[in-house]
């Protein structure tokens, strides 16, 4: 079975912690393998006792990392993000901590019970909330998620390694947490920002291709390789204060059977293919970027 942040869909909240981990003392390994234990438990714990939480949660460990807390391989595909050097502010971690839900406070009390368990062990570097807007629209005003496979089924195909390969159910993760500069976008017109998006911003239709720049967000990421489209399971969801007092933004954070689909995308994006770069960065910058692995709940167990 796969963690149970990749095949839900419309959370309204997330909760995304990332860091480093670090095994000093001679009982770290011991209590960290245990906070992951604990972790499961407690997520079926509240699933059980608050269905309608809807609660997620999932772990996923970074390339460098892996084998120094496992001896089961390394996912073939999994590297240090900070290897690709056009991508602008990657910050490579060894984990990832993602619950999802519909009712916060109980994100929350997981969070806090985790962190308290992984203890020093886990050094937290990275914490976002993430919350759902109305209509699913970003802090962009355009909705967010429209082309995101829909259901187990396609979401299992696009989001888990198949059955029957190593590392089965598992899945690659990225995470990317981007800040927005809407006094950059706010004062557009509607035209130049559906020419950035390559959809319309009130119905969210796909403007056909012929009819959309090349350089648009959907034109980048709506990629398609020897006959084969490059899907990946997209969890992002919108962070941050209502004023500019704090960054806001958006979570990007996405799963994919093969990291190669995400890789491709990230490469269109930042104009490693063909040397045209993603419109939206004009009002938004990445400022964080990891790689890592979610194993299925049974690989997890038994790291
Ligand atoms: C589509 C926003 C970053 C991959 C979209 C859509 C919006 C959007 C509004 C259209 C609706 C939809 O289908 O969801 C943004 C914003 C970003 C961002 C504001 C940055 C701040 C990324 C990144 C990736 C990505 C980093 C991948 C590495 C995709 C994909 C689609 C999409 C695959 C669907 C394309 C299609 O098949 O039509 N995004 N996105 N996005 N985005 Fe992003
Ligand atoms: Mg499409």
């Amino acid at each position: 079975m796969a963690q149970s942040t990749i095949l839900p869909m419309h959370c309204k909240y997330a909760i995304y912690m990332e860091g480093n981990l670090s095994f000093k003392e001679e009982n770290d390994m011991i209590q960290f393998k245990s906070a992951i234990k604990k972790f499961q438990i407690e997520v079926d714990e509240i699933q059980k006792k608050y269905p309608d939480a809807k609660l997620g949660g999932a772990l996923a460990f970074g390339s460098d990392i892996w084998p120094k807390i496992t001896t089961i391989s390394k996912p073939p595909e999994l590297k240090s993000i900070n290897t690709l050097k056009y991508l602008p502010n990657t910050t490579q971690r060894d984990m990832l901590c993602h619950i999802l839900t519909d009712h916060f406070d109980v994100a929350f009390m997981l969070a806090q019970d985790t962190l308290k368990n992984f203890g020093h062990t886990f050094k937290i570097t990275q914490e976002v909330h993430g919350f759902r807007r109305v209509e699913e629209r970003g802090l962009d005003g355009f909705v967010d998620g429209t082309e995101n496979p829909e259901g187990d089924e396609l979401r299992t195909k696009f989001g888990l390694v198949p059955a029957g390969q190593p590392h089965e159910f598992g899945s690659y993760v990225f995470t990317q947490r981007w800040e927005h500069h809407l006094e950059n976008w706010d004062n557009k017109s509607t035209k130049y920002q559906e020419d950035t998006i390559g959809r319309t911003k009130k119905e969210s239709e796909e403007i056909p291709e012929d009819k959309r720049p090349e350089d648009s967000h959907v034109s980048r990421t709506d990629l398609n390789e020897d006959g084969v489209d490059l899907k990946i399971i997209r969890q992002s969801l919108p962070y941050g204060t209502a004023s500019t007092l704090q960054p806001h933004g958006l979570f990007f954070i996405a799963y994919a059977t093969r990291l190669h689909n995400i890789e491709k995308q990230l490469e269109s994006m930042f104009g490693k293919l063909d040397g045209k770069k993603d419109r939206v960065l004009a009002f938004t910058t990445p400022v964080s970027g990891s790689y890592y692995f979610a194993p299925s709940k049974m690989e997890l167990m038994n790291l």
